[in-house]
């Protein structure tokens, strides 16, 4: 009785099957097929899927270079296809493409699939400097980190270097009268040499300010005096060869957005920072000159403070080129949106937008004793993110990616949060980690 019931089920389908396909020009609504995700990406092909679409005859496939589909690729503008996958070949390698998909019964043709979105294999042995034309990628040096590993690694991947130490007031300046540029001088000539970019970082930071400026015995206009030479001096020693310069670095609370008490805003009041930027030009009139904070891509109140004091300096002439943002993140914090926003600031005032300082916590709650695999693929993400964000900046507004360190183990965040993490591109072996090749294909996105 089963069996008949059956035969009688599949003779009824049959029927309508027949009697369905018969009609299909009467029935215009072929439904789209639902493109999947492609298979098979090389640095040249990949292959195109989709879900069957009943009474469908055949598909119609579109690949193009943007997402509009006005550049389609050679051959595959309406190509007709007679299954549910084809390979899409001739492409080129680190480049994004797009496809849709379209079912077809004789003169019907439904609508569009939804577009799947895809970018071809990065050619092996590729490098980030190789993939950063219109901008800098950046790493820091130390003066005695600059040969072997470090100088193969900096020399093959980067294209531009922030001193991560040596370049502050504390060891430029280190008593009254009394410069030092040992450390200073070994950098920038190594840039030079290596024919790097060289960052300056930081002319005025409240916690690499020597003693002897800190406990001040001047009246408040010598020490404005002192200040004025010392930043001259500094931008002087270098002009022509440092490209830009943090001229102040973290003058604002988290918070409130008041201003820091460092002993620059004690003696002179929240000019020392426009009369800073405006000295540095004064000797340096080429130089880049930045402002550099952190935590503005999740503190609304401090950055509004900082885009107020930006403004100031607009308003008053004062000479300004971009904006640095800190970027001590972690793999789940800030979310892209707020990024993305807090960007934008920078935009709206046509200035230049430094992603400095990059590092992402990997153990930011210190619950983790090694990397894992998964939380590897999620710092990977997230350095992904970022490298795809400053990609998608327009030209005129990028100038530099720099990333805050090469190896895990030699990360300052390990000191500052006193545990353990993997905040960087290389484990302590100088391997590329996952997070490398996060910033590989971000990068070519
Ligand atoms: C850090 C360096 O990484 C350390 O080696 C140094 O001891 C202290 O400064 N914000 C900045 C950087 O602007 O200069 C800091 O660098 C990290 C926080």
């Amino acid at each position: 009785m089963a069996l008949f019931k059956n035969i009688i089920g599949l003779i009824f389908l049959l029927l309508m099957q027949v009697s369905c396909s018969s009609d299909d020009n009467a029935t215009p609504s072929l439904s789209a097929p639902l493109a999947l995700n492609p298979s098979d990406i090389t640095q040249n092909s990949f292959v195109a899927n989709w879900a069957g679409v009943k009474d469908a005859q055949s598909y119609v496939l579109d690949v193009s270079s943007d997402i509009d589909f006005t550049s389609f690729v050679e051959g595959y503008q309406a190509l007709s296809v007679n299954g549910i996958y084809t390979v899409v070949d001739n492409l080129s390698p680190s480049t994004s493409y797009y496809y849709r998909v379209r079912a077809v019964n004789g003169t019907a043709e439904s609508s569009n699939s939804m577009v799947i979105s895809l970018t071809t294999e990065i050619p092996d042995g590729s490098v980030l400097k190789e993939l950063t034309q219109d901008f800098f990628i950046g790493t820091i040096v130390q003066s005695n980190r600059m040969t072997g590993m470090h100088h193969e690694v900096i020399n093959r991947e980067f294209s531009s270097i922030t001193a991560e130490y040596e370049m502050k007031m504390n060891i430029m300046y280190p008593s009254e009268g009394v410069y030092d540029w040992t450390a200073s001088d070994a950098i920038v000539n190594y840039a030079v040499e290596n024919k790097l970019n060289i960052h300056g970082h930081a002319l005025v930071w409240h916690n690499a300010t020597p003693n002897w400026v800190e406990n001040f015995s001047g009246t408040d206009a010598e020490f404005e005096t002192m200040l004025e030479e010392y930043v001259k001096t500094v931008v002087t020693r270098y002009k022509g060869k440092i490209t830009s310069w943090d001229v102040v670095n973290e003058a604002f609370n988290d918070g409130s957005g008041t201003y820091r008490n460092s002993v620059f805003y004690q003696r002179m009041g929240a000019s020392f920072i426009s009369k800073c930027f405006q000295w540095a030009r004064e000797a340096d009139p080429d130089v880049l000159l930045f402002y550099n904070d952190y935590n503005m891509c999740s503190d609304q109140t401090k950055r509004d403070a900082v885009f107020s004091m930006v403004d100031d300096l607009i308003s008053n002439s004062v000479a300004i080129d971009g904006v640095g943002y800190q970027m001590h993140i972690a793999y789940n914090w800030p979310a892209k949106k707020d990024i993305q926003d807090a960007t934008q600031d920078i935009l709206d005032r046509n200035l230049k937008v430094h992603y400095a300082e990059l590092d992402i916590r990997a153990n930011p709650n210190n619950d983790q004793s090694t990397l894992t695999d998964a939380r590897s693929l999620e710092l990977k993400t997230k350095y992904k993110e970022i490298a795809e964000l400053y990609t998608a900046l327009p030209t005129v507004n990028k100038y530099a990616l720099t990333i805050w360190g090469l190896k895990d183990n030699e990360s300052w965040l390990l000191d500052f949060h006193g545990h353990i993490d993997w905040p960087l591109l290389y484990n302590n072996n100088f391997e590329e980690k996952d997070a490398y090749y996060g910033v590989l294909e971000g990068l070519v996105k």
